[in-house]
């Protein structure tokens, strides 16, 4: 197959941009894979809502920005936050044509809900389903553009560059499609592009505790790490301080910081609310904070989990703003008017990434990232809430400008097909499994919140061994999802413990109790 522009992902980031380029160029073709159904993403869980200033009397792009360079610890990229904050408004007004809903209030203004780290309220939201509202309206504005293809229940194996194409002699690293899993007749395709966007989100699922669905898998930027694009910034792993507790398995459902913003107090099991004693703001602290308190409340207390508490909140408004928190708690047993929501923090969000400069460009030529799956230098060391929606819409505004200014040529390369002479279709799912587990404990035990040198070495040594039986099931099976994300899962890891052991100082969601914080 041959296109035009190819997309990896159908999230807020791959949609945006794909939706752009398509009404710019009716005569060329957007190819978008996508490994579930088609609106199947983080985007589609999100519920907090975008961090933008639209109220201009009481908030101010100003007061944005600082709030974004204090959670993001000094690492930010200051060029990038102004960029990104000032271009919100923008995108929003696009976001509100291709008809997305956002709550308003009796005088017909956004009504704009708070959470960690801001300093006003400005978070625009649907209810507390902003994210599935997002994704609706741009599924919806994707059907109406013929020149987009949408194909659901493909996986995106490998980029195609250079290293694949016998005599192709330019020195300049450059992408020309890549090798995709038709999941439903097992085949492997090769889709060759003249440009291509990985949009194929965060990591979650590399943690066994995650507030992330299971296709956030890490698998661009193993992707783009395989074919040598940079990679930054990966020790900082955003873990969500509450995500609902369960005893039994591992609950991923999200409790949003918005209820924090809404008024709800953390609370250990003696009832005490501990926050005030870590941080003046309490409950709305940076995230990194209020998750590296709980850590060290439940290793103090030795407890499993602490509490959230909504039972003095104005309940009618409470499930007006939070229905489906609300619904889903009491599915759980939880009646948030008189019980107390049990919390933990999970992984949650990828600060790092695949590195991109301002048109969203990464290392490789005519390879693009954006999105969760990319480090643009907005979040620095930890992100700020709901910043991360706007992140995307704002960068693939700015891929979409950048190519249609210098249109993407049409390279003549001949692609081999995918190889895979000699691999059996292997018999040993328990293996997988097995793996997976025990890279998601190692991840869990060794890698979490809270790191030391010698954890992480230990790590190294752990996942060492774990690559290794891995790979031998790569090199003699035939392809499947599950071996794919694995072995994506396993780079990702590899990442994120190299980078933290050559992190030296404690940064935002970064912490090891072996660096002094600076
Ligand atoms: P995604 O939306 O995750 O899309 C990635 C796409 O790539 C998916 O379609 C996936 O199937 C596809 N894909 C992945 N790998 C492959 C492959 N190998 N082949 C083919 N396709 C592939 N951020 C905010 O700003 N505000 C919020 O309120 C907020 N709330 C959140 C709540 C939850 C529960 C979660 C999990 C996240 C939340 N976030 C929030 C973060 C935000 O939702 C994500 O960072 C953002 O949606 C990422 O968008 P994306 O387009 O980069 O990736
Ligand atoms: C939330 O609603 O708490 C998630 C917001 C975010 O991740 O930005």
């Amino acid at each position: 197959m041959t296109t035009d522009y190819l997309v990896i992902g159908s999230g807020i980031a791959g949609l945006t941009f794909s939706v752009k380029i398509a009404e710019k160029f009716p005569n060329k073709n957007i190819v978008i894979v996508t490994k579930a159904s088609e609106d199947e993403s983080n985007t589609k869980y999100a519920q907090g809502g975008v961090a933008i200033v639209s109220n201009k009397e009481e908030d101010s792009f100003k007061k944005h920005i600082k709030d974004t360079l204090i959670a993001g610890d000094g690492l930010c990229r200051e060029d990038v936050v102004e960029m990104v904050i000032k271009e919100g408004p923008e995108r929003l007004k696009e976001l509100l044509l291709w008809g997305a809903n956002f709550d308003v209030n009796d005088t017909g203004k956004f009504d704009l809900g708070k959470e960690g780290g801001h300093s006003e309220y400005r978070i625009i939201h649907h209810k507390d389903i902003t994210g599935y509202e997002i994704e609706r309206a741009l599924l919806s504005k994707a059907h109406q553009l013929p020149n987009i293809s949408i194909l659901p229940h493909h996986f995106a194996i490998d980029l195609v560059t250079n290293h694949h194409i016998r005599d192709y002699n330019s020195k300049k690293l450059t992408c020309f499609g890549a090798y995709v899993l038709d999941q439903k007749s097992g085949k492997i395709r090769t889709i060759k592009a003249n440009s291509t966007l990985l949009a194929s989100g965060g990591i979650g699922c590399v943690y066994g505790h995650t507030t992330n669905p299971v296709i956030a898998t890490g698998d661009g930027i193993a992707m783009a790490y395989r074919a040598k694009a940079r990679i930054k910034d990966m020790e900082f792993v955003q873990f969500h301080p509450t995500a609902l507790y369960e005893a039994k398995g591992e609950s991923s459902f999200l409790i949003s910081e918005a209820v924090r913003g809404f008024g709800a107090y953390l609370r250990n099991k003696k009832g005490y609310r501990f926050m005030p004693d870590y941080d003046e703001r309490a409950e709305l602290a940076s995230r990194d904070i209020v998750s590296q308190s709980i850590d060290s409340e439940l290793k103090k207390s030795g407890e499993a989990h602490v509490y959230l508490d909504c039972t003095h909140l104005d309940m009618d408004a409470f499930i007006n703003h939070f229905p489906n928190i609300y619904k889903e708690c009491l599915e759980h047993h939880i009646d948030i008017k008189a019980d107390w929501i049990p919390v933990v923090p999970a992984s949650h969000y990828l600060c790092g990434g695949i590195e991109v400069n301002k048109k969203g460009m990464t290392t490789i030529n005519s390879l693009f990232a954006c999105g969760e799956c990319s480090r643009t230098g907005l979040h620095g060391a930890n992100r700020l809430a709901s910043n991360s929606l706007l992140e995307a819409l704002v960068y693939a505004h700015n891929i979409y400008k950048y190519q249609s200014e210098i249109q993407c040529k049409s390279v003549n390369v001949d692609i081999p097909d995918w190889n895979d002479e000699g691999t059996t279709i292997t018999k040993e799912h328990v293996l997988i499994q097995h793996n997976l587990k025990q890279l998601q404990a190692l991840m869990r035990d060794y890698v979490g919140i809270v790191r030391s040198n010698k954890r992480l070495k230990r790590a190294i040594t752990h996942l060492d061994l774990i690559y290794e039986e891995v790979e031998d099931l790569y090199r003699e099976s035939k392809l499947t999802t599950s071996l794919c994300e694995l072995r994506n899962m396993i780079n990702v890891a590899h990442l994120i413990i190299r980078q933290s052991l050559d992190r030296f100082e404690n940064k935002g969601g970064y912490y090891n109790m072996d660096n002094v914080k600076h």
